[in-house]
């Protein structure tokens, strides 16, 4: 039986070990070989590589996707979605959505990995037509978590109702690392008798589980793992690509993958792992074995932003307490799966609950709109008097947010004018106002003077 394997190096893997800071310089060079290997799929864009790109590295992310493209023409390049919100934090109107889908497989994307935080189809229905209609994979996940209102047959029912909707694949997204090799072989059993659709299994090794998992879930069927080249895996990351590929060989299974290809990958990366370790961007902390979500089910790069979030508040003696008020939270909001952006509407919230010594006395904005109904459905029952308390009168909306929002593509080209160069550059100013015109107009002073420059010069005031 063949299993196939999608490396992440690129994408999850730099992203939750290293916040998503490797510059394109840094592993240009070993992109024919990556080509080489003979992965289903190669990981390399998503909302925190562009965002990240755009921000701290002076890149343009399209210009990525392309080098990258340009240089891996034999694989597969996969992205994820955030459904109707994109790359960002919150919902955008549908001409926006179909702008940037179009325009990114037209960059070189192949396969659109969609997902939203709530598992509320209506926010990955236009993604997947327009991904359909330029001839992309669209590949729909599901965010996996474990609560009181979540059940297999709650997933079951939401693969059944994704294969109507035209999905090309199913994603099991487990972006804590907290599915277990029990619960895994019987959620895959499961959905392997409700579609045929082939179905990829992404998880994390924070807590230890996912090598195990990985191979329970082959065992009942999954077709495809993701899997990061050993030198970034573990921890926050994913488990080893070698590691899995050598043991289902000899298990039978064939993974297509040149073992050679694949060490020298994995000798061209360690170097550059160690420097980045030493250099202080790769935090040993993100590299070991952590079993606390387990107990708190929250995700690694969830863990590591509340603790730089309480060190700036000169507040980390609080961390175990606001590691138990998350949870609590997430109750009160009716179970949400704790990934973007539910993962920093919820510890942003709990962090507040606890600093502030009266819970929901501080509110984010973005806890009204949840709780209005802006993100979508949420999972389980809202906690009414939370609601009562933040709304007020006002009752919550049951339509489709987005489908309330006006066009956005004419207004934001016209605001950007001349600084956008491209439909790309539009998009990435929609997307990200402030720091895509700032990356605008530092490309421009970059190009007219070869003077050496510092960053900051450029920053806006
Ligand atoms: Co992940």
């Amino acid at each position: 039986m063949r299993i196939g394997i999608t490396e992440t190096v690129l994408r999850d893997a730099q992203q939750s070990q290293m916040a998503t800071r490797m510059p394109l310089s840094d592993f240009q060079d070993i992109l024919p070989v990556l080509d080489q290997v003979g992965y289903e799929s190669l990981e390399c864009w998503g909302g925190a590589t562009f965002d990240s790109c755009l921000r701290f590295l002076n890149e343009d992310p399209w210009e990525r996707l392309r080098k990258i493209k340009e240089a891996c023409p034999n694989t597969k390049l996969q992205m994820l979605l955030r459904g109707q919100n994109l790359l960002g934090y919150k919902p955008y109107p549908e001409d926006v959505v179909r702008e940037f889908v179009r325009l990114s497989i037209k960059n070189g994307i192949d396969v659109i990995r969609i997902f939203d935080a709530l598992n509320d189809l209506r926010n990955i229905k236009i993604t997947i037509e327009e991904t359909r209609k330029h001839e992309a994979e669209a590949q729909v996940a599901i965010c996996y978590t474990t609560s009181p209102v979540h059940n297999i047959e709650n997933y079951v029912q939401l693969v059944k109702d994704i294969e109507n909707m035209g999905a090309s694949s199913i994603a099991i997204k487990d972006m804590a690392g907290v599915i277990t090799p029990h619960e895994v072989f019987e959620l895959v059993s499961a959905l392997k008798e409700t579609t045929k659709l082939p179905l990829h299994i992404h998880t994390h090794s924070t807590t230890g589980m996912g090598f195990m998992s990985l191979l329970k879930a082959v065992e009942a069927g999954a077709d495809v793992i993701d899997t990061a080249i050993s030198s970034f895996s573990g921890g926050t990351s994913q488990p080893a690509t070698e590691t899995m590929v050598f043991a289902l060989e000899q298990l039978g299974y064939q993974t297509g993958i040149n073992i050679k290809k694949m060490a020298e990958v994995d000798h061209f990366f360690l170097p550059l792992h160690q420097q980045y370790v030493k250099s202080g961007l790769i935090s040993p902390y993100v590299l070991g074995t952590r079993t606390d979500a387990l107990n708190y089910k929250v995700p690694g790069g969830m863990l590591s932003n509340l603790i730089s979030q309480l060190k700036d508040l000169n507040a980390i003696d609080r961390f175990k307490e606001v590691l138990e008020e998350v949870p609590l939270v997430r109750k009160d909001l009716g179970y949400p799966p704790l990934v973007t952006p539910m993962s920093q509407i919820v510890g942003v919230q709990a962090t507040q609950n606890v600093l502030s010594g009266k819970r929901y006395q501080n509110v984010s904005k973005e806890i009204v709109s949840y709780l209005n109904g802006e993100y979508g459905m949420a999972p389980g029952e809202i906690n009414p008097d939370l609601q009562k308390e933040i709304l007020g009168d006002q009752e919550p909306i049951t339509y489709h947010f987005a489908n309330k929002l006006e066009n956005g593509l004419d207004a934001g080209k016209e605001k950007i004018g001349a600084l956008a160069r491209s439909e790309e550059d539009v998009l990435s100013y929609i997307m990200f106002p402030q720091i895509a015109k700032r990356f605008f107009k530092k490309r421009k002073k970059i190009e007219k003077n070869t003077v050496q420059y510092t960053i900051e010069e450029w920053e806006e005031k």
